[in-house]
This record gives C-alpha cells, structure tokens and sequence, in this order.
C-alpha cells in the first residue's frame, strides 16, 4: 500500500538529514538552523511511525539508541588492528627514522604526523555504502560487534556515497569521550551523590560497552578516524594522507591537526607544538603518532609482531597513574586547619616519583567518595602539587575504609571543631605546636618580619629547645642561645641576632599582617593600620568599626574581632610591643600624613647594613615615595649600600644623584635629602 512518492519523500528527508549532519558533526559548520532541522527529523519520525516496515538501521532517525542486547556478539576483524611501538625521546625518534631510511635505501618519504588520541580503538566496516557492523579493538585479531552503540555517535555516517567507493570497506578511529563533557557528567554525578568517573578513556570505553544503546546515546561520544583497513575494490589514493582527505570527502571525521611533514624536524617540531597546545583540545591527547606516509612504503617496511616499521607512537610524559592509596594523614596548616593528604604507593608520573598527594578537604574526599585502599587516578601536571582525581570503582576489593576526620588535633590532640558552612576543620589551640611551627615560619617571612637566615630548619630547633613558646620569644633569643643549637657558627648567630633587631623596625602593618591572623593577608594589614594608625586601637575596635574600612568585609572582620577576644592572643601582642615592635604609624592616620617623599622614586642597590632591601623599600613608600627595581630618568636617588650592582654604573653615567647609607637614613629621618 505504499505509494512511490511516499518512498521517495522518505530518503529525500533521510539524504538530507544525512548531509546536515555531516556538516554539523563532522565539518562542524551547520548550513541550516537547529529548528529547521528538528522540522526535517519530526517530518521523517512521523512518516515512519506511520509506517514502521519503512524504518531501516541507516535511518537517521535510528542514532537515539536501540533496545539493550544480552550481550555482545564476538567479531574476527578481515585485518588485525596493530599496535603501535612507543618512543619517549628525540633520539628514539629518530633511531625509528634512521631504520626506516634504511630499509628504503635512503629513498627520500613524507610522514603524517597526528595527535594520538587517548579513547579507543574501533573498526567500522561499510558495505554498498552503508554502515553495515562497528567493533571494538579487543585483542586486536577479534573484537566485540558494538554497532547499535557505535550508531548513536553521530559523526560517524550511517550510509556513504562518493564515485570510486570500494564495495566493501573498513575505517579505523578512535572514539573518544570530550573532556567537556566528561566534566559535565562528572558535575552532575557528584550532584546526585554518585562518585565521580576517573577518567574521560575509561568512561568512553563503559559508555561504548554500554549493553543498552540508550545509554550510550545520552554520552557525547566523539570520533577521528585515522585510518582506512582493508578495501574491496573501489578507487582509493596512494598514500595515507590522501587517504585522509578522500576520508573526510566521503563523510568521516578527521582530525585538522593531523599534518604532511616531509623531515624529520617537521616531525619533532609537530611533537613540541602539541606538547604545549594539547590542555586546549577537547579530547585527551597522550603523544603524537608519526606514519610513513606512502602506502607502497609502509607495504614494504612491514610489521614486525604486532607492530608496523611504519608507523611509532611519540608519547607525551604521562601526567596521571593509578596507585594505591595506602593512608588518609592530616598535617596541621599554619591557621589551624586540618589537611588531609594521600600516602600512596610511590609511582612514577612525567619523571617524577609521587609519595604523596592534596586531598583538599573533608568534603571533597567524601564527594570524590575516595576510600583508604582505594585504587585512585593520581594527576601530576606542571609544577602544581599531585592531587588524586577520583577512586579506580572497579577495583574495589570491599576492604577500603571511608576516611573520618579525626576528632583531635594529630599534632597536639586537642579537640577540633568545624564552623558551620565552612569546609574545614580547625584546631584552635593557639599553642598546638604544629600550628605554632607554621605560624613562626609565616611571621619571620619576607613580607612579614623579615628575620632573614630563620629558615624552617632554624624555627624547628628553636622551638624543640623550648627556646620559643610563642611568637615574641624570638625577641628574648640570646646569642648564646644560638650557640648551643647543633650546626650553629659564631658568623650565623651573629647574622640572625642582628636580622632580629632589624625585624623591630619593621612598619605595623607587616607587624599585623605577621600574627597570621586568619584572612589577614598584606594589603589587608595595610588599609587597617592605614585607618586606625594604631594596633592597639585595632584590638579594641568594634566588628562593626573593621567592616567599615574599605576592602573588609563580615569575615574578615568577624576573624579579626575573634583574634584579639582571646586573652592569649592580645596578651601575645603586648609581649610584641614590649620587646620594641612597631604598632604605631610614626605619623597621623589617614591623608594627614607627612609624606616628604611624595613624587620621588629611589632605588636601592647593594647591601645595606641596618635593614634588609625590603625594609629599606617600605620606609621609602611609608614616606610618599615609590621604590623602582631600575634606573631610569624619573630615578631621583640611587641609595648605595655594600657591593654595589651595574646600576651604580649606570646612575654614574645618567648622572642620578647617589645617597650613602648615613645620607639615606638621614633623609628617611628628616624627610630632607641631602646634598649630595
Ligand atoms: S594508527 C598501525 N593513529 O593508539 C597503526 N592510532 O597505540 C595503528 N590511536 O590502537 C594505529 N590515535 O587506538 C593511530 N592517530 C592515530 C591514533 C591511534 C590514537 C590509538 C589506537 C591504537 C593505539 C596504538
């Protein structure tokens, strides 16, 4: 009862929505808007409701995803898929170009040099022009028949038209899961409450393997083909990057990085581009893979195994492994926060041996739902510390325990708390000697007291001498007491003793900044001091009277406030001032301030011998003035100090007027410069 014109409206819309979808999912350039396109499927979707003996597999309509299977059907591939061997350097490169001209005989080749996609291996093979059966890579000789999930990723074409099309054929590629995507899933899994995939491979992997083909249809599933396998007949070109090209005519995805390189540097320096550009792709990338690229010469240098002579993998250095996640410890942070962090099973990433890696914090371990015994995805990349990804959820045993934040303090078994909305847990016990350690390191610092020569080794004897309890002891440390500490020369003592003196110069703000009062960074220290002038009138002020300065919101104020209401705390501040620290602004608060050096710019060079650089820099902008790294001809004084650099030189050759030390504390004294 079908009439012809029926039959032929259907592949009309079919041909069409063929097309449209090449050109969205594969040219990634739609000629026609979503909604013209929805209108094309909803017409197609009726006429084969109406008529369901009219509904073929090649049916566009067909990508949603069939009914679940009981299991996938075993399939011998016509031709094995290979594998690739892998190089790591520059020299393995070229040890594999150097076997391959060899057993040419130094005739001259191309190479197609392609990213290596880190998804899986799939065989699509068509016939008459329709996609006829897809499989898995599996052991390479037999793979599993995965065809209604392989149909569901739409840039792979359900049916192919092109003049010379062999009868039969076979196309190679790498289904992949996006990264953008995956991130998706994951968001939305962790919102459920689900653990989180480990990784976008292994994921596109289980979405493909998916028995029902719904599943795989709701996956964002990706493709680039990278090769074609055997042919039967047809008119196909010469040469694998021609083959590409006649690929990509015929409808398949194929990736634009791939690239025709004709030396070997070419090939090298494709290896480099992508190292640096590959965390832009939308895909994982582990290496490049270089091919030989006439297919007469690949024919003739052969495999070898399971590997061909004419083609090698060029590995990027790993960036993720999987080990065991052996113990959740928890060290305490210099504000008293609990951090958890992975002991693992050392493993080697990019070169590097990996012991240990951040957790973040409590939440995230529960939302991540990492356990101790857990298998779990470690990721090391650039300079950044590892941080474990996600749990291996396969390779649970039963025997991994939940981490539970311990209840004390580990390093002086205090109880802990967690504030209510906040991610982590405290231990607020001023004199825990784990915070305290931390605590002495940040307040000798740089920005803060500046005691140069206290590194962390220094600051730990000290404290397990017993010589500092808390932070103004440093200001009651003798020489002598140095002396006796293991390692410690007369020259050091002397060094560090008159770096503790210098400290007590050093402005209120960074005398703020250095109690490491939580959320207290520099610039916060600054605009405080800057309005109250004074620290002690900062212990006293009102929440409300903090929130009012500019840049200090409820938080801030809210920690400042529960600082100075410990006793300890305000009783260890006065200890400070005792010992001779700053906490009053020299001038008055505010614009009132004398700034004698407004509109100048010093620079300082060499050693001075009663203050440190940054020290020396502060009192300048603390008067009005601007500290510049270089001379230029706004320099309006170079201050010289012992050993001077190249810009004494150059200040003598642009004429900058130049200040002794005496002449410099003199203008920072007076507010007058000297004549020089
Ligand atoms: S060519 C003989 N090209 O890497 C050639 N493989 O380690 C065999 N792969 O099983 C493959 N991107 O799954 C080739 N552009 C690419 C590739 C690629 C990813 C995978 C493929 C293969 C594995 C070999």
């Amino acid at each position: 009862m079908l009439d012809a014109s029926l039959l032929q409206r259907v592949e009309q819309l079919r041909k069409e929505l063929h097309y449209h979808n090449y050109r969205y999912y594969v040219l990634d350039s739609p000629v026609i808007s979503d909604a013209q396109y929805d209108a094309l499927m909803g017409e197609l979707l009726a006429l084969e409701a109406q008529h369901p003996d009219l509904v073929t597999p090649d049916s566009p309509t067909q990508r949603v995803g069939a009914a679940p299977a009981e299991g996938f059907a075993e399939v011998e591939h016509p031709l094995p898929l290979l594998s690739l061997a892998n190089v790591f350097n520059p020299d393995q490169l070229h040890a594999w170009y150097r076997r391959a001209q060899e057993l040419l005989e130094d005739r001259p080749f191309d190479m197609v040099c392609e990213v290596k996609v880190d998804g899986l291996a799939v065989a699509l093979t068509y016939a008459d022009g329709r996609f006829l059966r897809g499989a898995t890579r599996g052991d390479g000789v037999r793979g599993e028949d995965v065809t209604p999930n392989l149909r569901t990723i739409r840039s792979i074409p359900l049916v192919v038209d092109s003049p010379g099309l062999p009868a039969q054929f076979e196309v190679r590629g790498e289904v992949y899961f996006p990264k953008s995507g995956f991130h998706k899933l994951n968001e939305g899994r962790i919102a459920q409450g689900e653990p989180p995939y480990a990784n976008p491979r292994n994921t596109a992997a289980g979405s493909l393997r998916q028995l029902d083909p719904r599943i795989t249809a709701s996956r964002p599933l990706d493709i680039y083909v990278y090769a074609l396998g055997y042919a039967e007949g047809g008119d196909m070109p010469d040469n694998h990057w021609n083959a590409m090209a006649r690929l990509r005519e015929m409808g398949f995805r194929t990736n634009p990085a791939n690239q025709l390189c004709h030396t070997l540097e070419e090939a090298q320096d494709y290896f480099q581009r992508w190292l640096q550009e590959k965390e832009r792709l939308d895909y994982g990338a582990d290496g490049i893979v270089v091919k030989v690229n006439s297919l007469a010469y690949q024919q003739h240098l052969g495999v070898v195994g399971r590997e061909p002579r004419w083609a090698v993998a060029y590995k990027f250095p790993a960036t993720q492994q999987v080990t065991r996640l052996l113990r959740i410890s928890v060290n305490v942070g210099r504000t008293g926060t609990l951090n958890p962090y992975a002991e693992l099973e050392p493993v080697n990433i990019g070169g590097a041996t990996v012991k240990m890696a951040t957790l973040h914090n409590e939440d995230d371990i529960h939302r991540k739902d990492i356990r101790v015994g857990d298998w779990v995805v470690v990721e090391r990349a650039g300079e950044v510390i590892p941080q474990v990804v996600a749990p291996v959820v396969a390779r649970r045993t039963g025997q991994e325990q939940e981490f539970r934040m311990p209840g004390r303090c580990p390093a002086c078994g205090e109880p802990v708390v967690r504030p209510p909305g906040e991610a982590a847990t405290y231990c607020i016990n001023a004199s825990c000697p784990a915070q305290f350690a931390r605590l002495l390191m940040h307040f000798v610092s740089k920005g803060a007291m500046d005691i140069e020569g206290m590194g962390e080794k220094l600051a730990l004897a000290l404290i397990d001498a017993g010589l500092v309890k808390e932070l103004a002891d440093v200001y009651s440390i003798t020489r002598e007491h140095l002396l006796t500490l293991e390692r410690m020369g007369e020259k050091s003592a002397d060094n560090i003793m008159s770096a503790i003196a210098a400290s007590k110069a050093r402005p209120p703000a960074s005398v703020l900044y250095a109690l490491g009062i939580r959320h207290v960074g520099y610039e916060t220290a600054q605009s405080l001091v800057r309005r109250f002038g004074d620290l002690q009138k900062i212990v006293s002020a009102s929440q409300d009277a903090l929130e009012d300065v500019p840049g200090i919101g409820p938080k801030i104020a809210e920690s400042i406030a529960a600082y100075f209401q410990r006793e300890a705390n305000r009783r260890g501040l006065e200890r400070l001032v005792h010992a001779g620290l700053r906490t009053l602004e020299e001038s008055a608060p505010q614009e009132a301030r004398a700034a004698p050096l407004a509109g100048l710019q010093l620079v300082v060079t060499g050693r001075l011998k009663g203050m440190s650089r940054s020290q020396a820099e502060d009192r300048i902008k603390e008067l009005g003035g601007s500290a510049g790294s270089a001379i230029t001809r706004k320099t309006a004084f170079l201050v010289v100090g012992e050993d001077p650099g190249s810009k004494l030189e150059q200040a003598r050759q642009q004429g900058t007027p130049l200040l002794s030390e005496e002449q410099f504390l003199q203008l920072l004294r007076t507010g007058v410069a000297p004549i020089p």
